[in-house]
Protein backbone atom coordinates (compact mmCIF):
# COMPACT_ATOMS: atom_id res chain seq x y z
CA UNK A 1 0.00 0.00 0.00
CA UNK A 2 3.00 1.90 -0.10
CA UNK A 3 2.16 5.25 -2.03
CA UNK A 4 4.99 6.73 -4.41
CA UNK A 5 5.47 10.18 -6.46
CA UNK A 6 6.50 7.80 -9.11
CA UNK A 7 2.90 6.48 -9.62
CA UNK A 8 0.79 9.18 -10.18
CA UNK A 9 -2.45 9.27 -10.79
CA UNK A 10 -4.83 11.95 -12.96
CA UNK A 11 -5.14 15.12 -11.55
CA UNK A 12 -8.98 15.80 -11.22
CA UNK A 13 -9.67 19.01 -12.71
CA UNK A 14 -12.73 21.31 -12.44
CA UNK A 15 -13.86 23.82 -14.89
CA UNK A 16 -15.49 26.50 -13.27
CA UNK A 17 -17.45 30.18 -14.27
CA UNK A 18 -20.17 32.62 -14.96
CA UNK A 19 -22.60 31.19 -17.29
CA UNK A 20 -21.26 31.07 -21.24
CA UNK A 21 -17.57 31.96 -20.42
CA UNK A 22 -16.76 29.28 -23.00
CA UNK A 23 -16.33 26.33 -20.25
CA UNK A 24 -17.47 23.72 -22.35
CA UNK A 25 -16.27 25.19 -25.46
CA UNK A 26 -12.52 25.20 -24.29
CA UNK A 27 -12.98 21.42 -23.45
CA UNK A 28 -14.42 20.48 -26.92
CA UNK A 29 -11.70 22.67 -28.24
CA UNK A 30 -9.34 19.72 -26.26
CA UNK A 31 -11.13 16.74 -27.19
CA UNK A 32 -12.05 17.71 -31.17
CA UNK A 33 -16.09 16.93 -29.79
CA UNK A 34 -18.76 19.10 -30.18
CA UNK A 35 -20.51 18.81 -27.12
CA UNK A 36 -21.68 22.25 -26.27
CA UNK A 37 -23.69 22.34 -30.08
CA UNK A 38 -25.52 19.51 -28.42
CA UNK A 39 -26.90 21.13 -25.25
CA UNK A 40 -30.54 22.14 -24.91
CA UNK A 41 -30.12 26.33 -25.32
CA UNK A 42 -26.25 25.83 -25.41
CA UNK A 43 -26.21 25.87 -21.73
CA UNK A 44 -24.70 23.11 -19.35
CA UNK A 45 -27.11 21.32 -17.18
CA UNK A 46 -25.33 18.44 -16.06
CA UNK A 47 -21.57 18.01 -14.13
CA UNK A 48 -19.45 16.09 -16.96
CA UNK A 49 -16.23 14.14 -16.54
CA UNK A 50 -13.90 13.57 -19.46
CA UNK A 51 -10.73 11.26 -19.88
CA UNK A 52 -8.19 13.06 -21.06
CA UNK A 53 -5.40 10.75 -22.02
CA UNK A 54 -1.33 11.83 -21.70
CA UNK A 55 -0.75 11.83 -25.72
CA UNK A 56 -3.43 14.41 -26.31
CA UNK A 57 -1.94 16.63 -23.78
CA UNK A 58 1.00 16.18 -25.27
CA UNK A 59 -0.58 16.61 -28.72
CA UNK A 60 -1.87 19.94 -27.73
CA UNK A 61 0.76 21.52 -25.95
CA UNK A 62 3.64 21.16 -28.43
CA UNK A 63 3.93 24.49 -29.10
CA UNK A 64 4.38 25.75 -25.60
CA UNK A 65 7.81 27.23 -24.86
CA UNK A 66 9.92 25.37 -22.28
CA UNK A 67 7.23 22.66 -21.69
CA UNK A 68 8.76 19.20 -22.69
CA UNK A 69 5.92 16.97 -23.47
CA UNK A 70 8.19 13.59 -23.26
CA UNK A 71 8.53 14.94 -19.45
CA UNK A 72 4.64 14.83 -18.16
CA UNK A 73 4.33 12.22 -15.20
CA UNK A 74 1.39 12.26 -14.77
CA UNK A 75 -0.75 9.45 -16.95
CA UNK A 76 -3.31 12.28 -18.14
CA UNK A 77 -6.34 14.39 -16.68
CA UNK A 78 -10.07 13.85 -15.83
CA UNK A 79 -11.79 17.04 -16.53
CA UNK A 80 -15.06 18.06 -15.23
CA UNK A 81 -17.09 20.42 -16.39
CA UNK A 82 -19.35 22.35 -13.99
CA UNK A 83 -22.53 24.70 -15.22
CA UNK A 84 -22.30 28.25 -14.77
CA UNK A 85 -26.33 29.04 -14.62
CA UNK A 86 -27.08 30.42 -11.39
CA UNK A 87 -29.45 28.11 -10.25
CA UNK A 88 -26.66 25.08 -10.39
CA UNK A 89 -24.88 25.71 -7.10
CA UNK A 90 -25.59 22.66 -6.42
CA UNK A 91 -23.58 21.22 -8.99
CA UNK A 92 -20.88 23.80 -9.37
CA UNK A 93 -19.90 22.77 -5.22
CA UNK A 94 -20.88 19.41 -6.22
CA UNK A 95 -17.88 19.13 -8.96
CA UNK A 96 -15.35 21.37 -7.37
CA UNK A 97 -15.18 19.66 -3.87
CA UNK A 98 -13.35 16.40 -4.79
CA UNK A 99 -11.03 18.28 -7.48
CA UNK A 100 -7.56 18.67 -7.29
CA UNK A 101 -6.90 21.58 -9.04
CA UNK A 102 -9.52 24.03 -11.05
CA UNK A 103 -9.39 26.14 -14.44
CA UNK A 104 -11.80 29.58 -13.58
CA UNK A 105 -12.69 30.08 -17.04
CA UNK A 106 -13.31 34.50 -16.95
CA UNK A 107 -15.16 35.89 -19.69
CA UNK A 108 -11.76 38.51 -21.09
CA UNK A 109 -15.15 41.09 -22.49
CA UNK A 110 -16.88 40.69 -19.20
CA UNK A 111 -14.45 40.37 -16.46
CA UNK A 112 -15.63 38.70 -13.24
CA UNK A 113 -19.36 37.98 -13.20
CA UNK A 114 -21.27 36.90 -10.13
CA UNK A 115 -20.95 33.03 -10.77
CA UNK A 116 -17.24 33.93 -10.85
CA UNK A 117 -17.25 34.84 -7.60
CA UNK A 118 -19.63 32.61 -6.40
CA UNK A 119 -16.67 30.08 -7.95
CA UNK A 120 -13.84 31.83 -6.11
CA UNK A 121 -15.92 31.57 -2.94
CA UNK A 122 -15.87 27.40 -3.64
CA UNK A 123 -12.21 27.51 -4.62
CA UNK A 124 -11.28 29.21 -1.30
CA UNK A 125 -13.25 27.85 0.91
CA UNK A 126 -11.66 24.01 -0.25
CA UNK A 127 -8.10 25.67 -0.47
CA UNK A 128 -8.14 24.61 -4.08
CA UNK A 129 -5.02 25.55 -5.98
CA UNK A 130 -6.64 27.07 -9.92
CA UNK A 131 -5.66 29.06 -12.90
CA UNK A 132 -7.43 31.46 -14.59
CA UNK A 133 -8.36 31.28 -18.66
CA UNK A 134 -8.82 34.49 -20.36
CA UNK A 135 -11.26 33.26 -22.53
CA UNK A 136 -12.31 34.58 -26.21
CA UNK A 137 -9.17 37.02 -26.78
CA UNK A 138 -10.36 36.15 -30.06
CA UNK A 139 -13.35 38.76 -29.58
CA UNK A 140 -10.44 41.41 -29.29
CA UNK A 141 -11.26 43.80 -32.03
CA UNK A 142 -8.43 42.59 -34.85
CA UNK A 143 -6.77 40.29 -33.04
CA UNK A 144 -5.05 37.74 -35.32
CA UNK A 145 -5.05 33.69 -34.49
CA UNK A 146 -2.22 31.80 -34.68
CA UNK A 147 -3.09 28.36 -32.19
CA UNK A 148 0.35 26.72 -33.65
CA UNK A 149 2.27 29.51 -31.36
CA UNK A 150 2.59 29.48 -27.57
CA UNK A 151 0.40 32.59 -26.98
CA UNK A 152 2.73 34.91 -25.70
CA UNK A 153 4.34 34.73 -28.95
CA UNK A 154 0.60 35.41 -30.47
CA UNK A 155 0.49 38.26 -28.23
CA UNK A 156 3.55 40.04 -29.57
CA UNK A 157 2.50 39.57 -32.87
CA UNK A 158 -0.65 41.84 -32.85
CA UNK A 159 -0.78 45.69 -33.56
CA UNK A 160 -0.37 48.54 -31.01
CA UNK A 161 -4.07 48.48 -30.54
CA UNK A 162 -4.79 45.44 -30.52
CA UNK A 163 -2.06 45.14 -26.98
CA UNK A 164 -3.56 48.20 -25.98
CA UNK A 165 -7.65 47.03 -25.69
CA UNK A 166 -5.85 43.65 -24.45
CA UNK A 167 -4.27 45.35 -21.30
CA UNK A 168 -6.86 47.45 -20.19
CA UNK A 169 -8.84 44.57 -20.21
CA UNK A 170 -6.27 42.55 -18.05
CA UNK A 171 -5.70 45.78 -16.05
CA UNK A 172 -9.39 45.53 -14.96
CA UNK A 173 -9.56 42.14 -14.08
CA UNK A 174 -6.50 42.62 -11.73
CA UNK A 175 -8.06 45.08 -10.53
CA UNK A 176 -11.56 42.82 -9.84
CA UNK A 177 -9.56 39.58 -9.00
CA UNK A 178 -7.70 42.31 -6.39
CA UNK A 179 -10.98 43.26 -4.98
CA UNK A 180 -11.83 39.32 -4.08
CA UNK A 181 -7.94 39.59 -2.35
CA UNK A 182 -6.51 37.47 -5.01
CA UNK A 183 -3.24 38.08 -6.47
CA UNK A 184 -3.37 37.51 -10.53
CA UNK A 185 -0.92 37.74 -13.30
CA UNK A 186 -0.58 37.07 -17.21
CA UNK A 187 1.56 33.31 -16.90
CA UNK A 188 4.41 34.24 -18.89
CA UNK A 189 5.01 37.30 -16.37
CA UNK A 190 4.31 35.41 -13.13
CA UNK A 191 8.16 34.04 -12.27
CA UNK A 192 6.33 33.29 -8.68
CA UNK A 193 3.56 31.26 -8.73
CA UNK A 194 3.89 30.60 -5.12
CA UNK A 195 2.70 34.48 -4.42
CA UNK A 196 0.59 34.91 -8.07
CA UNK A 197 -2.44 33.00 -8.96
CA UNK A 198 -1.71 32.69 -13.41
CA UNK A 199 -3.97 33.81 -16.05
CA UNK A 200 -3.41 32.19 -19.76
CA UNK A 201 -5.46 34.31 -23.02
CA UNK A 202 -7.24 31.88 -24.30
CA UNK A 203 -9.90 30.99 -27.58
CA UNK A 204 -11.79 28.18 -27.39
CA UNK A 205 -13.00 29.41 -31.16
CA UNK A 206 -9.36 29.75 -32.68
CA UNK A 207 -7.65 27.56 -30.50
CA UNK A 208 -5.12 30.35 -29.62
CA UNK A 209 -3.65 29.63 -25.59
CA UNK A 210 -5.38 26.37 -25.45
CA UNK A 211 -2.11 24.65 -25.20
CA UNK A 212 0.08 26.89 -22.82
CA UNK A 213 -3.48 26.22 -20.82
CA UNK A 214 -3.11 22.37 -20.52
CA UNK A 215 0.52 22.90 -19.65
CA UNK A 216 0.22 25.30 -16.96
CA UNK A 217 -2.20 22.92 -15.72
CA UNK A 218 -0.05 19.73 -16.07
CA UNK A 219 3.21 21.73 -14.11
CA UNK A 220 1.09 23.35 -11.56
CA UNK A 221 0.07 19.83 -10.81
CA UNK A 222 3.36 18.26 -11.27
CA UNK A 223 5.23 21.04 -9.15
CA UNK A 224 2.27 21.51 -6.63
CA UNK A 225 0.24 18.44 -5.94
CA UNK A 226 2.78 15.67 -6.75
CA UNK A 227 2.72 13.95 -2.98
CA UNK A 228 -1.10 14.17 -3.20
CA UNK A 229 -1.12 12.54 -6.80
CA UNK A 230 0.28 9.71 -5.35
CA UNK A 231 -1.67 6.93 -6.25
CA UNK A 232 -3.57 5.37 -3.34
CA UNK A 233 -5.29 1.89 -3.11
CA UNK A 234 -7.35 3.66 -0.35
CA UNK A 235 -10.79 3.70 -2.19
CA UNK A 236 -12.13 7.51 -2.92
CA UNK A 237 -15.07 7.49 -5.22
CA UNK A 238 -18.02 9.89 -5.12
CA UNK A 239 -21.07 9.65 -7.14
CA UNK A 240 -21.62 12.70 -9.70
CA UNK A 241 -24.66 12.03 -11.35
CA UNK A 242 -27.78 9.37 -11.07
CA UNK A 243 -28.99 9.05 -14.60
CA UNK A 244 -31.77 6.80 -15.89
CA UNK A 245 -30.58 5.73 -19.84
CA UNK A 246 -32.36 3.77 -21.71
CA UNK A 247 -31.08 0.08 -22.44
CA UNK A 248 -29.72 0.18 -19.46
CA UNK A 249 -31.92 1.14 -16.89
CA UNK A 250 -30.79 3.74 -13.63
CA UNK A 251 -27.15 4.20 -14.09
CA UNK A 252 -24.56 6.48 -11.76
CA UNK A 253 -21.61 8.39 -13.22
CA UNK A 254 -18.68 8.19 -10.49
CA UNK A 255 -15.34 9.68 -10.09
CA UNK A 256 -13.15 7.24 -8.77
CA UNK A 257 -10.22 9.82 -7.57
CA UNK A 258 -8.42 6.60 -5.52
CA UNK A 259 -8.34 3.03 -5.31
CA UNK A 260 -10.27 0.32 -8.16
CA UNK A 261 -13.19 -0.78 -8.45
CA UNK A 262 -13.83 -4.29 -9.91
CA UNK A 263 -16.52 -6.23 -11.50
CA UNK A 264 -18.79 -8.17 -9.09
CA UNK A 265 -17.49 -5.72 -6.32
CA UNK A 266 -19.98 -4.98 -3.44
CA UNK A 267 -21.01 -1.50 -3.10
CA UNK A 268 -22.43 0.34 -0.54
CA UNK A 269 -24.08 3.96 -1.24
CA UNK A 270 -26.78 6.12 0.03
CA UNK A 271 -29.59 6.03 -1.36
CA UNK A 272 -33.36 8.23 -0.86
CA UNK A 273 -34.70 5.44 1.18
CA UNK A 274 -31.69 4.06 3.22
CA UNK A 275 -28.00 2.31 2.07
CA UNK A 276 -28.20 1.02 -0.77
CA UNK A 277 -25.96 -2.54 -0.96
CA UNK A 278 -25.82 -3.97 -4.24
CA UNK A 279 -22.97 -5.68 -6.54
CA UNK A 280 -20.95 -3.85 -9.82
CA UNK A 281 -22.82 -5.33 -12.92
CA UNK A 282 -20.88 -3.52 -15.53
CA UNK A 283 -18.28 -0.92 -14.93
CA UNK A 284 -18.39 1.45 -18.41
CA UNK A 285 -16.26 4.28 -19.10
CA UNK A 286 -16.45 6.51 -22.91
CA UNK A 287 -13.47 6.17 -25.18
CA UNK A 288 -10.88 9.18 -23.90
CA UNK A 289 -11.94 12.42 -24.75
CA UNK A 290 -15.02 11.44 -25.08
CA UNK A 291 -18.09 13.07 -22.94
CA UNK A 292 -19.36 10.82 -19.32
CA UNK A 293 -22.33 12.56 -19.61
CA UNK A 294 -23.60 12.61 -23.45
CA UNK A 295 -24.20 9.42 -25.12
CA UNK A 296 -21.60 7.94 -26.48
CA UNK A 297 -20.65 4.44 -26.70
CA UNK A 298 -19.15 2.59 -23.88
CA UNK A 299 -15.92 0.44 -23.44
CA UNK A 300 -16.55 -1.92 -20.79
CA UNK A 301 -14.02 -3.08 -17.50
CA UNK A 302 -13.41 -5.34 -15.23
CA UNK A 303 -11.59 -3.55 -13.35
CA UNK A 304 -10.26 0.03 -12.98
CA UNK A 305 -7.51 2.07 -11.17
CA UNK A 306 -7.60 5.75 -10.50
CA UNK A 307 -8.53 8.72 -11.36
CA UNK A 308 -11.27 8.37 -13.57
CA UNK A 309 -14.81 8.80 -14.60
CA UNK A 310 -16.81 5.92 -14.84
CA UNK A 311 -20.70 4.51 -15.90
CA UNK A 312 -21.32 1.83 -13.15
CA UNK A 313 -24.19 -0.21 -13.54
CA UNK A 314 -25.81 -2.09 -10.46
CA UNK A 315 -29.41 -2.82 -9.18
CA UNK A 316 -31.42 -0.54 -7.08
CA UNK A 317 -29.30 2.50 -8.93
CA UNK A 318 -32.78 4.73 -9.43
CA UNK A 319 -32.95 5.61 -5.60
CA UNK A 320 -28.93 6.53 -5.18
CA UNK A 321 -28.59 9.98 -4.41
CA UNK A 322 -25.83 11.96 -5.95
CA UNK A 323 -22.98 13.77 -4.29
CA UNK A 324 -22.06 11.42 -2.01
CA UNK A 325 -19.43 8.87 -1.57
CA UNK A 326 -19.42 4.97 -3.09
CA UNK A 327 -17.96 2.44 -0.51
CA UNK A 328 -17.03 -1.09 -1.19
CA UNK A 329 -17.44 -3.76 1.31
CA UNK A 330 -14.53 -6.24 0.65
CA UNK A 331 -15.81 -8.83 2.99
CA UNK A 332 -19.46 -9.29 4.53
CA UNK A 333 -18.63 -8.14 7.95
CA UNK A 334 -17.71 -4.89 6.82
CA UNK A 335 -21.57 -4.44 5.12
CA UNK A 336 -23.32 -2.95 8.34
CA UNK A 337 -20.34 -0.65 9.37
CA UNK A 338 -20.40 0.94 6.21
CA UNK A 339 -23.98 1.25 5.77
CA UNK A 340 -23.74 3.18 9.31
CA UNK A 341 -20.88 5.35 7.37
CA UNK A 342 -23.17 6.27 4.34
CA UNK A 343 -26.14 7.03 6.53
CA UNK A 344 -24.76 9.87 8.14
CA UNK A 345 -24.48 11.57 4.62
CA UNK A 346 -27.93 10.37 3.12
CA UNK A 347 -29.35 12.60 6.57
CA UNK A 348 -26.92 15.31 5.08
CA UNK A 349 -28.31 14.97 1.48
CA UNK A 350 -31.54 14.77 2.37
CA UNK A 351 -32.29 17.08 4.69
CA UNK A 352 -31.91 19.73 2.49
CA UNK A 353 -34.85 18.09 0.15
CA UNK A 354 -37.90 19.09 2.53
CA UNK A 355 -41.40 18.37 0.65
CA UNK A 356 -44.41 20.24 1.17
CA UNK A 357 -48.01 19.02 2.05
CA UNK A 358 -49.03 20.86 -0.82
CA UNK A 359 -47.49 21.86 -4.44
CA UNK A 360 -45.92 20.52 -7.37
CA UNK A 361 -44.99 17.28 -8.49
CA UNK A 362 -41.21 17.89 -10.01
CA UNK A 363 -39.77 15.19 -12.45
CA UNK A 364 -36.22 15.31 -13.54
CA UNK A 365 -33.24 12.72 -15.01
CA UNK A 366 -30.67 13.15 -12.87
CA UNK A 367 -30.76 13.94 -8.66
CA UNK A 368 -28.43 17.12 -9.42
CA UNK A 369 -30.73 18.74 -11.87
CA UNK A 370 -33.71 17.36 -9.79
CA UNK A 371 -31.97 19.49 -6.88
CA UNK A 372 -31.12 22.64 -9.38
CA UNK A 373 -34.94 22.84 -10.23
CA UNK A 374 -36.01 22.40 -6.59
CA UNK A 375 -33.41 25.19 -5.77
CA UNK A 376 -35.08 27.33 -8.26
CA UNK A 377 -38.84 26.81 -7.29
CA UNK A 378 -37.68 27.66 -3.34
CA UNK A 379 -36.55 30.87 -4.76
CA UNK A 380 -39.65 31.53 -6.85
CA UNK A 381 -41.45 30.48 -3.52
CA UNK A 382 -43.44 27.24 -5.31
CA UNK A 383 -43.69 24.46 -3.01
CA UNK A 384 -43.25 20.91 -3.96
CA UNK A 385 -44.50 18.19 -2.78
CA UNK A 386 -43.62 15.13 -4.50
CA UNK A 387 -40.17 14.30 -6.39
CA UNK A 388 -39.10 11.65 -8.56
CA UNK A 389 -35.77 10.86 -10.67
CA UNK A 390 -36.31 9.35 -14.10
CA UNK A 391 -39.46 9.67 -17.03
CA UNK A 392 -43.26 9.99 -15.68
CA UNK A 393 -45.20 7.04 -15.30
CA UNK A 394 -48.68 6.36 -13.93
CA UNK A 395 -47.91 5.93 -10.41
CA UNK A 396 -46.48 9.46 -10.87
CA UNK A 397 -49.88 11.08 -12.14
CA UNK A 398 -51.39 9.10 -9.39
CA UNK A 399 -49.68 10.74 -6.47
CA UNK A 400 -49.82 14.25 -8.19
CA UNK A 401 -53.92 13.83 -8.73
CA UNK A 402 -54.28 13.58 -5.02
CA UNK A 403 -53.49 17.63 -5.28
CA UNK A 404 -56.52 17.73 -7.22
CA UNK A 405 -58.98 17.77 -4.17
CA UNK A 406 -57.32 20.53 -2.29
CA UNK A 407 -56.08 22.85 -4.85
CA UNK A 408 -55.94 22.71 -8.52
CA UNK A 409 -53.40 24.22 -9.27
CA UNK A 410 -50.56 22.04 -7.69
CA UNK A 411 -52.02 19.31 -9.57
CA UNK A 412 -49.00 19.66 -12.00
CA UNK A 413 -45.94 17.76 -12.65
CA UNK A 414 -42.95 19.65 -14.08
CA UNK A 415 -40.91 17.10 -15.95
CA UNK A 416 -37.39 18.33 -16.97
CA UNK A 417 -35.75 16.22 -19.35
CA UNK A 418 -37.58 13.15 -19.41
CA UNK A 419 -40.03 11.21 -21.18
CA UNK A 420 -43.39 11.06 -20.18
CA UNK A 421 -44.98 7.65 -21.05
CA UNK A 422 -48.40 7.26 -22.89
CA UNK A 423 -50.43 5.71 -20.29
CA UNK A 424 -49.07 8.29 -17.72
CA UNK A 425 -50.14 10.80 -20.27
CA UNK A 426 -53.51 9.57 -20.90
CA UNK A 427 -54.78 9.06 -17.22
CA UNK A 428 -53.27 12.56 -16.75
CA UNK A 429 -55.37 14.03 -19.58
CA UNK A 430 -58.44 12.47 -18.11
CA UNK A 431 -57.95 13.25 -14.60
CA UNK A 432 -57.40 16.51 -15.27
CA UNK A 433 -53.13 16.36 -14.36
CA UNK A 434 -51.12 18.75 -16.12
CA UNK A 435 -47.84 17.52 -16.90
CA UNK A 436 -45.15 20.08 -18.02
CA UNK A 437 -42.12 19.14 -19.97
CA UNK A 438 -38.83 20.94 -20.85
CA UNK A 439 -35.16 20.53 -21.48
CA UNK A 440 -34.32 24.20 -20.01
CA UNK A 441 -35.42 24.56 -16.84
CA UNK A 442 -36.11 28.07 -16.76
CA UNK A 443 -38.79 27.34 -19.95
CA UNK A 444 -40.30 24.54 -17.45
CA UNK A 445 -40.46 27.59 -15.05
CA UNK A 446 -41.66 29.68 -17.39
CA UNK A 447 -44.76 27.37 -18.55
CA UNK A 448 -46.04 26.48 -15.20
CA UNK A 449 -46.42 30.33 -14.31
CA UNK A 450 -48.11 30.74 -17.43
CA UNK A 451 -50.31 27.90 -16.40
CA UNK A 452 -51.18 29.56 -13.15
CA UNK A 453 -52.47 33.22 -14.32
CA UNK A 454 -54.49 30.80 -17.11
CA UNK A 455 -55.92 29.32 -13.65
CA UNK A 456 -56.56 32.51 -12.40
CA UNK A 457 -58.47 34.40 -15.33
P1 LIG B 1 -22.50 27.12 -19.39
O1 LIG B 1 -22.02 25.74 -19.30
O2 LIG B 1 -23.91 27.20 -19.86
O3 LIG B 1 -22.26 27.89 -18.14
O4 LIG B 1 -21.64 27.89 -20.55
P2 LIG B 1 -20.10 27.63 -20.89
O5 LIG B 1 -19.23 28.40 -19.98
O6 LIG B 1 -19.84 26.17 -21.01
O7 LIG B 1 -19.96 28.33 -22.32
P3 LIG B 1 -20.15 27.62 -23.73
O8 LIG B 1 -19.04 26.70 -24.02
O9 LIG B 1 -21.53 27.09 -23.77
O10 LIG B 1 -19.99 28.87 -24.68
C1 LIG B 1 -20.91 29.95 -24.61
C2 LIG B 1 -20.92 30.73 -25.89
O11 LIG B 1 -19.68 31.42 -26.05
C3 LIG B 1 -21.08 29.88 -27.14
O12 LIG B 1 -21.86 30.56 -28.05
C4 LIG B 1 -19.67 29.72 -27.65
O13 LIG B 1 -19.61 29.52 -29.04
C5 LIG B 1 -19.07 31.06 -27.27
N1 LIG B 1 -17.62 30.96 -27.02
C6 LIG B 1 -17.00 30.10 -26.21
N2 LIG B 1 -15.69 30.28 -26.24
C7 LIG B 1 -15.46 31.30 -27.11
C8 LIG B 1 -14.28 31.96 -27.58
O14 LIG B 1 -13.15 31.67 -27.21
N3 LIG B 1 -14.47 32.98 -28.46
C9 LIG B 1 -15.70 33.36 -28.88
N4 LIG B 1 -15.77 34.37 -29.76
N5 LIG B 1 -16.81 32.75 -28.48
C10 LIG B 1 -16.70 31.73 -27.59
MG1 LIG C 1 -20.96 24.58 -20.48
NA1 LIG D 1 -23.31 27.92 -22.37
Amino acid sequence: NKRSVDNLRSPIVCVLGHVDTGKTKILDKIRHSHVQDGEAGGITQQIGATNVPVYAIKEQSKMVKNFQGNEIKIPGLLVIDTPGHESFGNLRSRGSSNCDIAILVVDIMHGLEPQTIESIGLLKKNKTPFVVALNKVDRLYEWKSHPENDIATTLRKQKQYVLEEFREKVNGIIVQFAEQSLNVKLFHENDDPETWISMVPTSAHSGDGMGNLIALVVKTCETKLARKLAFSENLQCTVLEVKAIQGLGTTIDVVLTNGRLKYGDTIVLPGTEGPIVTHIKGLLMPQPLRELRVKNPYDKFNEIQAAYGIKILAKDMDKALAGTSLLVAYNDDEIEILKEEVQAEVSEALGSIKLKERGVFVQASTLGSLEALLEFLKQSKIPYAGISIGPVCKKDVVKASVMLEHDTQWAVILAFDVKVEREAQEIADSVGVKIFTADIIYHLFDAFMKHREDLKK
